[in-house]
């Protein structure tokens, strides 16, 4: 949603010349012979898939990586044409869309392959299909050797190019990289076999955010890039090698402010009151803006610069804060909810402890229903 001059005043923000910095300073860790996958999945990890793709593509990314097939077409409907992959194998019955829209697709299955192969045949195309290596996630994929045997038998498939194979760290956010090594020792495992059998795969892809900050030998030629290119760090245990700028804040107005006694209930189910004469500052955001409910007497905002309570359960559209200790506030003032005011700053970081979640869960949600102003 793009921001009108009549909005209710609550807003993501997006600094597009942090996107654009955080790109650049990964692809220069990252070096000429290593590409960079902008990993643009839950609308561009809830700030925007296009505005994002567009940013990435322009600050060295070269190829897009998304979840399912339906945000692959919301790029390629905006005449991006840059090669988009669809990193689980989950558009199984919507071959047609894959080879229609030119996507790259990881594949896990035979029959997924067939059928995307046979689509491609007829159309006169070429599928290009990614392997998939369970590395130690668990997830989707294969043992090094069931993939090599996976690749025996698509390799024969008319129409049908493997373009790439990839892994994904499992727990590399972590200080302790033990098995992290672990799974980069069956990824070249598998890389291995795949060179005595002879089948060659141009792309290799394993180093996500925490690998590309931590662990170079797991960059081979491609890494695929997610949070750090929205300027968050993946984990308070990552190394910080790689200089980012937080590129989204969360943001509303004062709608209603008003001075209660002491012992006065506060919003559902009166799970707060009042211990003193206070200010009260009603804000339209709620947990329906993606502002997540855990953060009921929990979470914090900045006003004035100042650090404020949310005291009471948050409500669907609205919040209260407690701003008694920030005498000038009055209706219109700017809230902070992550962002910096006047210096002081909340980071995606502060409000997932607070929340008792972490930092993907928080950035992919915010500002959900809220309009986003783009800033060049
Ligand atoms: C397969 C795959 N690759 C890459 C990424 C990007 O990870 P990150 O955001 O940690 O860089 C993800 C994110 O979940 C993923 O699932």
């Amino acid at each position: 949603m793009k921001a009108h001059k009549f909005s209710r005043p609550a807003w993501l923000e997006v600094d597009l010349k942090a996107l654009a910095y955080n790109c650049r300073n990964i692809k220069q860790k990252l070096g000429k012979n290593v590409e960079l996958m902008a990993v643009v999945k839950a609308d561009g990890y809830g700030i925007g898939a296009v505005e994002c793709s567009k940013v990435f593509l322009k600050n060295g990314a070269t190829s897009l990586g998304v979840a399912i097939v339906e945000e692959a077409i919301q790029l390629r409907k905006v005449g991006i044409k840059s090669p988009i992959l669809i990193i689980y194998p989950e558009a199984v019955g919507r071959e047609e869309l894959v080879v229609k829209y030119k996507l790259d697709q990881v594949v896990c299955e035979l029959k997924f392959a067939q059928n995307l192969s046979r689509i491609a045949k007829r159309n006169k195309n070429i599928a290009n299909v990614f392997l998939k290596v369970d590395t130690g996630m668990g997830r989707y994929g294969f043992t090094p050797e069931e993939t090599v045997e996976f690749a025996k038998r698509i390799s024969k498939l008319p129409n049908l190019k493997i373009k790439g194979i990839m892994s994904h760290f499992s727990s590399a956010f972590m200080k302790d990289k033990t098995y992290s090594y672990e799974e980069l020792s069956k990824f070249r495992k598998t890389l291995q076999l795949l060179n005595q059998a002879k089948i060659d795969i141009p792309i290799k892809s394993l180093a996500n955010s925490s690998g590309v900050l931590d662990i170079p030998e797991s960059y081979f030629n491609q890494a695929r890039v997610g949070i750090l290119l929205y300027g968050i760090y993946p984990s308070l245990e990552n190394e910080p090698t790689i200089m980012v700028k937080p590129a989204a804040s969360l943001k509303a107005k004062i709608s209603f402010l008003k001075k209660v006694f002491s012992s006065t209930p506060i919003s559902y189910m009166r799970t707060f009151h009042t211990n003193r004469e206070s200010v009260i500052a009603t804000v339209p955001m709620g947990y329906c803006d993606g502002y997540n409910f855990f953060l009921s007497n929990k979470g914090k905002a900045l006003v004035h610069g100042k650090l404020v309570p949310l005291i009471g359960r948050i409500c669907m559209d609205t919040l209260m804060l407690d701003v008694t200790d920030v005498p000038d506030a009055k209706i219109g003032d700017e809230v902070v909810f992550v962002g910096t005011q006047n210096g002081s700053e909340i980071s995606v970081w502060d409000v997932g402890e607070w929340a008792g979640t972490m930092a993907y869960d928080i950035i992919t949600r915010m500002g959900k229903r809220l309009p986003r102003i783009y800033k060049k």
